[in-house]
């Protein structure tokens, strides 16, 4: 594909990994080396980024009682469609790069390697919601379950064990996501400081960034 081309359709860049392994923070060490470089970008989270987005986002956190897996997938699909129609897809058109905190791969592996729901449907609906423009790049993060645990301020010896499964199920799958599509995710090891491992995301990310709407002519990284 031709610059020309690419920067039309902007850049899609997903951050993936099981909870605790430090996505949230590795936007947040992105911003400032992506605003030293002029990048103008929109950063989303899901589920929510539009009205109806965040009406799931309140359902999803207050429900009370357990909800199916399948109940769970339709949710965060339904937020999906809704944010890469009205946010997503709208900015890429615009040659500008979307920094998502999750996104497709996080249903696959949750709902689907975690929770049991058919991989192939799953994959279906994330094509239908997004229009097909899936992510161009994608960080997984990946971190044992117990550091994630640990992180996220659990203790890991009195973690449930049902809780610890279902977790090295999410992990196990994500790094199978990564094997089936190794053009698009690159696995980075996340058991490493916040520097080191933003120095190594930007390493990778900076030759995505030529072309894009923002960048200042001339700049050096
Ligand atoms: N590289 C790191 N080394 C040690 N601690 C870290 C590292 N990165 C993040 N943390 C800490 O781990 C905790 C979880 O990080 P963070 O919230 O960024 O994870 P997350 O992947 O966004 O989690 P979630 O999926 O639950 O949103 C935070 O307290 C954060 O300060
Ligand atoms: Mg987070």
């Amino acid at each position: 594909m031709g610059n020309e081309v690419f920067k039309s359709r902007g850049l899609l860049v997903s951050l993936e990994g099981i909870d605790g392994c430090g996505k949230s923070t590795q936007v947040e060490l992105l911003h400032s080396r992506l605003e030293q470089s002029r990048i103008i970008y929109l950063s989303v989270r899901e589920p929510g980024g539009t009205a109806v987005g965040e009406g799931i986002r309140q359902t999803l956190l207050q429900t009370s009682y357990a909800l199916s897996a399948e109940t769970e997938l339709l949710l965060y699909m339904a937020a999906r469609s809704e944010l890469c129609r009205q946010v997503i897809i709208p900015t890429l058109l615009q040659g500008r790069m979307v920094l998502c905190d999750r996104f497709t791969d996080s249903t696959l592996a949750y709902q689907g390697y975690g929770g049991g729901v058919d991989l192939l449907w799953i994959d279906q609906l994330n094509r239908k919601v997004t229009g097909g423009r899936l992510p161009d790049l994608t960080f997984l993060l990946d971190l044992p379950v117990e550091k994630a645990a640990a992180r996220r301020g659990n203790n890991p010896d009195r973690m449930e064990k049902k809780d610890l499964r279902f977790h090295s199920r999410v992990r196990e799958g994500y790094l199978d996501i990564a094997r089936r599509n190794p053009e698009r995710v690159v696995v980075l090891d996340a058991d490493v400081t916040e520097e080191e491992l933003c120095s190594e995301l930007w390493r990778t990310l900076v030759p995505h960034l030529v072309g894009l709407a923002e960048m200042r002519k001339g700049h050096e990284f």
